[in-house]
């Protein structure tokens, strides 16, 4: 049992900001399901997010571009009836509200509705701003995400570490204080240099989540299967692998295999 997890009955985008107040920080995981929500939130996380990563770790995409919102609304379901503690952030798939405010305002309402969630998550700044804004007016809370936006990964053409040369990460800063200023409750910093991302952090009011952005922000987030080892193939710098889960799920089903060929499987004990 986490003695932090005593501190705070359910995680209120306020207690949020207390945290970053009281230089506390803030820990977020990706959850997808029921069944693992259920463990991160006994476990104390502050925030689980319901991220579109769903479309590479649980759906088998390259990028996270396919995933549909009604794909999105399903887990954020499985998620928000799992969670008694931790704030439920969903991520706003590709194409729901980078066109039109009206029509990103129709997407946000329809997770909030729909799945019992408690606030959404937008990538991008100053070209979304007017969705964010009517988002926020409509008192839905908001997670921006800056840095290295996976939605626009064929507009980047690579992984690589963004906000490198000054004019982006001019932009990145501006960005963040626009977010601020606009009211979002928080802002995802990914895959950006530390220093810049420390900057950030001091320079705007509201909690910074860094992944791939150093130690000198708020909070981290990662993707629950990296960090617990059952991706393989992804092994970025920044991620720590907490576990091997693949081995340890492939030695458990060789097991099973092996007590079913061998007809171990069930024994007296296991049958009526
Ligand atoms: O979708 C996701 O998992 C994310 C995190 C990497 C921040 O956006």
């Amino acid at each position: 049992m986490s003695i932090h997890k005593e501190n705070y009955k359910k995680i209120t985008t306020h207690i949020l900001q207390e945290m970053k107040n009281k230089g506390e920080r803030i820990a977020m995981l990706t959850g997808y399901d029921y069944s693992t929500a259920r463990i991160l939130d006994e476990a104390g996380i502050d925030i689980i997010l319901v991220g579109d990563s769903a479309a590479n770790v649980m759906a088998g995409y390259d990028t996270t571009l396919p995933i549909t919102l009604n794909e999105m609304i399903y887990h954020a379901c499985s998620v928000a009836r799992a969670v008694k503690r931790a704030l439920v952030v969903v991520d706003l798939p590709f194409g729901t509200y980078q066109g039109d405010s009206k029509e990103a305002l129709h997407s946000a309402i329809r997770i909030m509705k729909e799945s019992g969630a408690n606030a959404i998550k937008m990538e991008g700044g100053t070209e979304i701003l007017e969705s964010v804004e009517r988002i926020l007016s409509a008192g839905i809370p908001v997670m921006g995400h800056l840095g290295l936006t996976p939605q626009s990964i064929n507009k980047f053409g690579t992984y690589i570490v963004r906000a490198q040369e000054q004019k982006e990460a001019e932009k990145l800063l501006n960005d963040a204080q626009l977010l601020a200023s606009a009211g979002c409750f928080a802002v995802v910093l990914e895959k950006i240099p530390a220093k810049l991302a420390g900057e950030v952090s001091e320079k705007i009011p509201i909690p910074t989540i860094g992944i791939g952005a150093g130690n000198k922000v708020d909070g981290q987030v990662l993707v629950l299967h990296d960090m617990l080892g059952i991706t393989q193939e992804f092994s970025p710098r920044f991620l720590r692998r907490y576990n091997n889960l693949f081995e340890g799920i492939k030695t458990s089903v060789l097991s099973y295999i092996g007590d079913v060929k061998n007809g171990d499987f069930p024994n007296d004990m296991e049958q009526y």
